[in-house]
């Protein structure tokens, strides 16, 4: 089985939260699932720009990404949070080993719009590196960075990386762990299941915003393309990640059909 984790940047934050994760997916590795993990930071980006004075924009969900915020996102997601999970993760007994999109074409992106700068939308995931590495025992975890093809490095969101990877290396499973229960509706209530239609009616209504609506995009893309269904969980919740390969009711699934 092949599976795509998705680490939300506020769950790797705390050094006891990501050991955490990490634990839980050398346990998921150990079992025989090929894993291969892709990771964001938007929390640890706007700490590290507000602290050099600059303020995050959003449009959409997305960040707003100029030349020296793409620069930070080097610093910050290709180095400092990679590493720090890469090496929880190792510490955990399983061989992981950190990359970006930009390595051997897992992620090659275009300019997504003018408006936002730097950021990218993934157009092709050859999926050879991960599996090789996978295949060769390795957990493969990648900060959502993406090459453009004259050389240029694209800031793309981690969800939209996540999904971009999850389709061009055909998973099995693609989990996004993050810091809610999974999509809430209005009255704040956990939505258990989601068609692609719903995912547009929570945005438009403007019950899904910022990240959350990132991330429906994503998954509504993730499902169209191919990918059965993406799970959508809270990352602190005891094992959750074995719950999820267990197929117990957490989160939210994001499915392509109708609900019956
Ligand atoms: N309807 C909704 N249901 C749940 N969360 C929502 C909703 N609308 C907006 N959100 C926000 O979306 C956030 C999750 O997206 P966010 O991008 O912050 O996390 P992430 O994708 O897990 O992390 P990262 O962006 O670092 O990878 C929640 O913390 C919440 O504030
Ligand atoms: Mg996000």
């Amino acid at each position: 089985m092949r599976a795509l984790i998705k680490v939300g940047g506020s769950l790797l934050d705390d050094p006891a939260s990501r050991t955490d994760i990490a634990n839980q997916i050398a346990a998921v590795a150990a079992s025989g699932v090929h894993v291969t993990v892709v990771h964001g930071g938007g929390k640890q980006m706007t700490r590290f720009l507000e602290e050099r004075g600059v303020k995050s924009t959003f449009v959409r969900g997305l960040r707003v990404t100029t030349d020296e915020t793409v620069d930070a996102v080097l610093k910050v997601l290709a180095g400092s949070v990679n590493t720090q999970l890469v090496a929880a993760i190792c510490a955990a007994g399983s061989r992981a080993a950190g990359l970006t999109g930009i390595d051997s074409g897992v992620a090659i992106a275009e300019q997504l719009d003018p408006e936002l700068g730097w950021v990218g939308r993934v157009v092709s995931s050859d999926p050879r590196l991960l599996e090789t590495l996978t295949g060769a025992g390795y957990v493969p975890v990648v900060a959502c960075v993406a090459g453009g093809r004259n050389g240029e490095v694209f800031n793309v969101n981690g969800d939209s990386m996540a999904v971009a990877v999850a389709s061009g290396w055909k998973v099995d499973r693609c989990v996004f762990l993050t810091d809610v229960p999974g999509v809430l509706d209005a009255d704040k209530q956990r939505i258990p299941v989601l068609t692609v239609a719903g995912c547009g009616e929570l945005i438009a209504a403007g019950v899904a915003t910022g990240g959350m609506q990132a991330k429906l995009n994503a998954a509504t893309d993730a499902v169209l393309g191919g990918v059965a269904e993406v799970r959508i969980v809270r990352g602190s919740d005891p094992n959750i990640v074995r719950r999820v390969f267990d197929n117990q009711d957490d989160g939210t699934r994001v499915i392509a059909g109708s609900l019956k």
